[in-house]
């Protein structure tokens, strides 16, 4: 992207939650050259302060950083505070930190305390920090919260109980927040990506950004297009600025078409038929 975009978030504060890594760092990126204040929160304080003096060069002090764990409401109520001290108002609440938590597929192999885990930082994290955005907002009449589900809420049995379940309560919090907000003026909307090769998917699976993306890119129905973290970037463009100020509810689903589809019965045709052809 080059430097003489359209700034479609000028004079806009935003916070990102997860904002040192992954999608949260592309979103940072990209909203500060649109124009916002952005106050990256997350745990990784290294990643989260380096990407903030890297940011300053060009954008001065329009990007800082603050430790914040999700979890902990003290903490998220401090970003907020210091988003608003710092740059006046809270314009977008992006939602964005999770976690994958363990691998365990099955309901006898999943341990409790993943799971405990899992909703704490996905969903007890995201509900703290709509509240705290809410909190400001709300007398303002005006504000945007954003949240990260996943594809995992449109399509079943791809991962995890722990996960799949915390990314469908995202989503029922954000439909049950965009009637509550409404009256305010506040806008209340979902990203779900599918699989992208961000540093939580290379650490789970294992493996490189190559393999991740060679494994997703097969399994894609939109070919052409190797999925990054600006594409999710890109949707929170959309849904944190004006053009998209009657754009409420929705989860915007970002996989390329991914969850449209479940070839796996003609594949299966497929396969028979092929294996019928080798016989004959
Ligand atoms: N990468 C994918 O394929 C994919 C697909 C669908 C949804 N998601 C979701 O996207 C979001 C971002 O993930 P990502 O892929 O960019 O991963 P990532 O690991 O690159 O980034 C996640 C960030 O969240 C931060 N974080 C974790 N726990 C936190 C806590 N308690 N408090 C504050 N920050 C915390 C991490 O430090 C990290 O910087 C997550 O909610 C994830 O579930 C990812």
């Amino acid at each position: 992207m080059n430097d003489f975009i359209p700034k479609r978030l000028e004079g806009k504060v935003a916070i990102v939650t997860g904002g040192a890594s992954g999608f949260g760092e592309s979103t940072v990126r990209l909203f500060a050259k649109h124009g916002a204040k952005v106050l990256i929160a997350d745990v990784q304080d290294d990643l989260g302060q380096s990407l903030c003096n890297e940011l300053a060069t060009t954008f001065n002090d329009d990007v800082i950083y603050v430790h914040c764990d999700v979890t902990q409401d003290s903490d998220v109520k401090n970003a907020v505070d210091t988003a608003v001290s710092t740059f006046g108002k809270l314009d977008i609440m992006f939602n964005n930190a999770g976690i994958p938590g363990n691998l365990d597929f099955t309901i006898l192999d999943s341990d409790n305390d993943n799971f405990k885990r899992v909703f704490d930082v996905n969903v007890f994290g995201s509900f703290l920090g709509a509240k705290h955005a809410a909190r400001v907002m709300i007398p303002a009449r005006q504000g945007v919260i954003l949240f990260t589900s996943s594809v995992a809420s449109v399509v079943s049995g791809e991962s995890p109980h722990s996960y799949t379940m915390s990314k469908h309560a995202v989503v029922g919090l954000m439909k049950n927040l965009c009637v509550e907000l409404g009256q305010y003026g506040i806008r209340v909307n979902c990203i779900s990506p599918g699989s992208v090769s961000t540093p939580l998917v290379t650490n789970a699976m294992g493996l490189g950004k190559a393999e991740v993306d060679d494994i997703v890119c097969a399994s894609t129905v939109l070919k052409g297009v190797v999925p990054a973290a600006e594409d999710v970037a890109e949707a929170a463009v959309f849904l944190g600025g004006d053009g998209a100020r009657y754009v409420t509810g929705v989860n915007l689903v970002v996989d390329g078409g991914y969850s449209t589809t479940n070839q796996s019965y003609s594949r299966v045709i497929k396969q028979t038929f092929e294996t019928l052809a080798k016989k004959l």
